[in-house]
């Protein structure tokens, strides 16, 4: 039967316990993690989110009824004991905080009882991510996800900490709001009182915070939650909580330096590691021809090279037929991977088709430097040497090439200098290379809608100096854009916003929006910024992906208490779900 806190009142947590407190009387609350009864002596490790503190039940100590009730203990019951922190009479156990001591118990309440738990209890846990998150209330017991949670509520409080020092305010904005077309796929919400009208729930607060501006609340954050209806991956979420901030009266400089003093903090306090600042700056065109990404990992080399020019008199009809459509033939040298099998090299070539390559032509430097390649036969001894020197490939080494359109061949070049990476281990845990990338295109083309569609969002202002190619080349405009990028992984972006109503103006007309579209869907803001708006401008991080990297995970569901899984399903509470008839009929709502 479970007992009541009557009178009672935990004095500790598990580990608070020490030397230090020998002789001392206790109280001490948590869950059995595992009971071993030696006959006339039980030992129980007690577990709370601190820790395990082992409890010893002797007859002499407890009495015969209390020993009674300690031969019952289960794992995961929760009980009290009160008793006396005494010297381990046993050996001293190095793996846990209160090693050197132990409890003897003088009385036990069983608080709560336990069915057995579906999968044990336990750090590096190697039950199935299913069953743990259809038992996510289990699953949150386990001190590794235990400690990924005390870890992140950290990070949220330095930040508000740190940026309430800094002299922003903390404001929050609305989650039920207006569909905006751009970006994601936005969540609806019916309206009962308006049928047929819906809300949606917020991408992210960006409107909000740019009013705030106008409002005059020159500094302001929020860690917000958004949403977005968008395919899932290992570093996405359908909802996701933002660490949000808008600034007015600065350009870039003042926000990336606040923010790179707020990311030295985090890591100085949490990992105890000095970010070395400033944070490199690299611009995105830049970080495209070397890196083939907007979000490079700086923990390693192997750097693209652009050999259109090398490659461009060979008869190879790969690269001539690319380079006649304007587009380039590019590389990266593998050092030391010119032995890899045929077959290896192979799945490459199937690795690289994923992102959209036609193929992919690599040459082989053999010690004897003679070549091992795919495309050797097309070319001269003399273009083939030229090809080599220009990717100072020396013997040994394996060089791959892609040709194609630009964008095709950073993408799969990109993706490919990632992929051996992973293969030889070149991205070393522990290690942490932050990049700000700067210098965004404003715009990008879609293929799919057939125009341009902003690149960051509508209200990202252009560089001063590219502005006047918006009419004749809009795809050349750059961005006052900035991303933050850890490791290969975007933590956050932001831009300078544009505060000219001419300039939002043309902009929207540059995307497609007619006047009469652009206020209907943005009224409210083109209002605003008609009574007086400072320049502003802010960033937003995604702090599920500043938690994951700081504790070294892979999975974004690692730092998230409730997580959904690909399908954006809860597997514990198994949302969405149907509702009744009755809510749909009050919605005015019918399931086609
Ligand atoms: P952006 O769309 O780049 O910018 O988002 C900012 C950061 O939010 C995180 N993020 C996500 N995290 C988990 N799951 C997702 N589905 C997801 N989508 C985004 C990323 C990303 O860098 N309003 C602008 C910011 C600004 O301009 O100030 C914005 O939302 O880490
Ligand atoms: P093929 O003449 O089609 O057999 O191609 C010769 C080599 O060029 C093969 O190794 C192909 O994988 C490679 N290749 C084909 N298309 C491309 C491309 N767009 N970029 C780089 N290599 C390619």
């Amino acid at each position: 039967m479970a007992e009541s806190m009557l009178g009672l009142k935990r004095s500790h947590r598990c580990t608070e316990l020490n030397m230090e407190n020998i002789g001392q009387a206790v109280t001490v609350m948590g869950w059995v993690q595992k009971s071993r009864n030696k006959g006339g002596i039980i030992f129980v490790d007690l577990r709370d989110r601190s820790g395990i503190l082992q409890i010893i039940f002797e007859e002499s100590a407890c009495g015969a009824e209390y020993f009674a009730k300690a031969e019952k203990l289960r794992s995961e019951f929760v009980i009290a004991v009160t008793g006396k922190v005494e010297k381990r009479q046993g050996s001293i156990n190095e793996n846990l905080v209160t090693g050197a001591i132990e409890v003897r118990a003088e009385s036990l309440r069983i608080l709560s009882e336990s069915e057995t738990p579906p999968f044990p209890i336990e750090e590096n846990s190697k039950t199935k991510e299913e069953l743990r998150l259809k038992y996510r209330f289990l699953d949150l017991r386990r001190p590794d996800i235990q400690r990924n949670m005390t870890f992140r509520s950290n990070i949220a409080i330095l930040t508000r900490q740190f940026l309430a020092e800094e002299g922003f305010l903390e404001i929050e904005t609305p989650t039920l709001i207006k569909s905006t077309p751009e970006g994601a796929r936005d969540y609806l919400v019916p309206s009962r009182v308006h049928p047929g009208s819906f809300y949606a729930l917020p991408q992210s607060p960006q409107l909000f915070k740019q009013l705030l501006m106008c409002s005059g609340y020159d500094r302001y954050f929020q860690i917000a939650r958004c949403y977005r209806d968008e395919d899932l991956r290992a570093d996405r979420q359908p909802e996701f909580t933002q660490i949000d901030m808008e600034l007015s009266f600065v350009d870039v400089d003042e926000v990336l330096d606040v923010n790179e003093k707020l990311l030295y903090k985090l890591f100085k306090e949490l990992l105890g590691m000095e970010i070395p600042l400033p944070i490199p700056r690299m611009t995105w065109q830049e970080a495209m021809d070397r890196f083939g990404s907007d979000k490079p990992d700086m923990r390693f080399g192997m750097e693209l090279k652009d050999v259109s020019e090398v490659v461009k008199d060979c008869e190879f009809v790969v690269f001539k037929s690319a380079l006649e459509n304007g587009g380039s033939v590019r590389g990266l040298n593998a050092q030391g991977k010119g032995n890899m099998p045929r077959k290896k090299i192979d799945a490459l070539v199937e690795y690289a088709k994923d992102f959209g390559a036609k193929g992919l032509a690599y040459l082989a430097i053999q010690e004897d430097n003679s070549y091992k390649s795919s495309f050797a036969k097309f070319m001269t001894e003399e273009q083939l040497h030229d090809l080599a020197e220009a990717m100072e490939g020396k013997p040994g080494d394996l060089l791959l090439f892609a040709a194609d359109k630009n964008e095709v061949v950073w993408d799969v070049l990109g993706n490919l200098r990632l992929e051996i990476a992973r293969q030889f281990d070149l991205q070393k845990k522990g290690e942490f290379k932050f990049l700000w990338v700067t210098e965004f295109p404003l715009l990008e083309y879609s293929e799919e809608q057939g125009r341009f569609v902003a690149k960051h969002h509508p209200f990202t202002m252009p560089m001063e100096e590219d502005w006047h190619l918006i009419d004749s080349d809009p795809g050349a405009v750059r961005a006052k854009a900035y991303d933050i990028v850890l490791n290969g992984t975007e933590l956050g972006g932001g831009s300078v916003r544009i505060h000219q109503s001419d300039i939002q103006s043309k902009m929207f007309e540059v995307l497609g929006f007619t006047p009469e579209r652009a206020q209907e869907q943005f009224g409210f803001l083109l209002e605003a910024f008609k009574y007086g708006v400072p320049p502003h401008a802010g960033l937003a991080y995604g702090l599920d992906r500043v938690a994951m990297l700081m504790v070294g995970s892979d999975s974004i569901r690692d730092v998230i208490a409730f997580p959904k899984v690909k399908d954006a399903s809860c597997l514990m509470t198994e949302a969405p779900a149907p509702v009744e008839d009755k809510q749909l009929e009050e919605l005015g709502i019918k399931i086609k």
